[in-house]
């Protein structure tokens, strides 16, 4: 049996008792006299024991400080307690406060042995899952996708320039998924085709590298990668399962994924909405507009997705429409979370392949998006972030 073990109490036989229990010489276990000495061992760090075994003259409120200490400071430490009595009654606290096991020392050393090994198994298990974790990419993108259950409402137009918008505004890398099978509407923002279908994203493992999944992307931007799949009707759209996939791919490589998604409720995008941080609806201020999103919220609160998560944004809600964003508030019982004016900017910029946020950053449609953006992509700006609530 390997591993570091800690010996913990009085008399100093007890170290010998530990190590003849392992097998091992005693010197080979490790001895503090006291809880407090233990204590001061595990918090400078002079120890990383495996297994922390606590001798019987330990008193139990002791050993339960020092299992709860343990729990905080070195939780891939096991803690485990002898006595030389039956101490069965005292079993339900003692594993509450986190002791793996209590060992009757009266029934003979091998119990005490069994004990130890599988603690030792149990830390060194949780010691090398750390590891791997340490290992893998910690970087997390936050996913926002766009939808509206009706065709044209701006969803193309929105998530380009959100991912333009982010994209400028932090120096981490960002991602922009178009998920329209075969048209790239959404490259057509940034005067680009897709330069690789998606699916070269699926061969690239579980958990592919930075640089694969850059590769497998078109560079729009600066700091700005665009995916889709190129116009091959024969290649077929990705099923729920391998979005996932993709998305995952990208949340992992990317400080920020922005999806454009198809305006039916696709297994693709049910698979981008249940990775999405955020769910983004855009619709026309006008009572198709709503009513469309009316029933979207619905079905998308139906198929299980929390209201949390949802974000309503009126397009084209310029004052002259008749509609006021306080009666789709009424309607929706959602809050408004942007206004986006109607302006000849935007199809003018679709025609020069720029998006609107970037050639004409001043302008009112601009500065709607990229306040958007900042509130979607928490971007510090001095201002306090607010709570979403739901209105009732
Ligand atoms: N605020 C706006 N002002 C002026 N034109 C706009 C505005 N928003 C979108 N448009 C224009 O409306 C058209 C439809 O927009 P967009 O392509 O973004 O919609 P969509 O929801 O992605 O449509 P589809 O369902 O076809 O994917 C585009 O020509 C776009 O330039
Ligand atoms: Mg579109």
């Amino acid at each position: 049996m390997t591993g570091i073990v800690l010996a913990v109490g009085a008399p100093p036989t007890f170290r010998g008792q530990v190590a003849r229990a392992m097998g091992i010489d005693s010197q080979e276990v490790e001895w503090m006299p006291t809880v407090s000495a233990a204590e001061g061992a595990l918090v400078d760090h002079q120890l990383d024991p495996n297994v922390l075994v606590l001798s019987p003259t330990i008193k139990d409120a002791d050993a339960v400080g020092l299992a709860e200490y343990v729990g905080r400071v070195a939780p891939t430490s096991a803690v485990l307690l002898v006595r030389d009595r039956d101490s069965d009654g005292f079993l339900p606290v003692a594993v509450r406060a986190g002791i793996r096991d209590v060992i009757d020392l009266s029934k003979g050393g091998q119990d005490l042995r069994e004990a130890l090994e599988r603690a030792v198994a149990w830390s060194e298990n949780l010691r090398s899952h750390r590891k791997l974790e340490e290992m893998a990419p910690v970087r997390r993108g936050t996913v926002i996708s766009v939808f509206a259950s009706k065709g044209g409402a701006g969803k193309s137009f929105l998530s380009t320039n959100l991912a333009a918008a982010i994209s400028r505004a932090t120096p981490a890398d960002t991602a922009l998924l178009d998920l329209e099978f075969g048209l790239g509407d959404a490259f057509s923002y940034f005067g680009s085709e897709p330069a690789h279908p998606l699916q070269d994203l699926l061969g690239l493992g579980d958990q592919p590298s930075r640089e694969a999944v850059l590769e497998a992307g078109t560079k729009l931007r600066d700091n700005l990668w665009g995916f889709a799949s190129p116009p091959d009707p024969a290649s077929g759209g990705l099923g729920g399962e391998a979005m996932g996939k993709v998305i995952r791919a990208l949340k992992g490589a990317f400080s920020h994924v922005v999806i454009d998604a198809t305006d039916e409720y696709s297994d693709a995008a049910l698979s981008a909405f249940d990775l999405s941080d955020i769910i983004c609806l855009i619709a026309g201020l006008d009572v198709l507009g709503v009513r469309h999103l009316s029933v979207a919220l619905e079905t998308l609160v139906s198929l299980g997705f929390s209201p949390e998560r949802f974000r309503v944004v009126l397009n084209r809600a310029d004052s002259k429409v008749g509609l006021k964003p306080a009666d789709v508030e009424r309607v929706l019982k959602l809050r408004v979370d942007a206004l986006i004016p109607s302006s000849r900017l935007v199809p003018a910029s679709l025609n020069l392949g720029r998006p609107v946020v970037e050639d004409q950053p001043r302008s009112a449609v601009s500065k709607a998006v990229v306040g958007l953006a900042y509130k979607l992509a928490t971007i510090e700006t001095g201002r306090s972030k607010r709570g979403r609530s739901r209105k009732h």
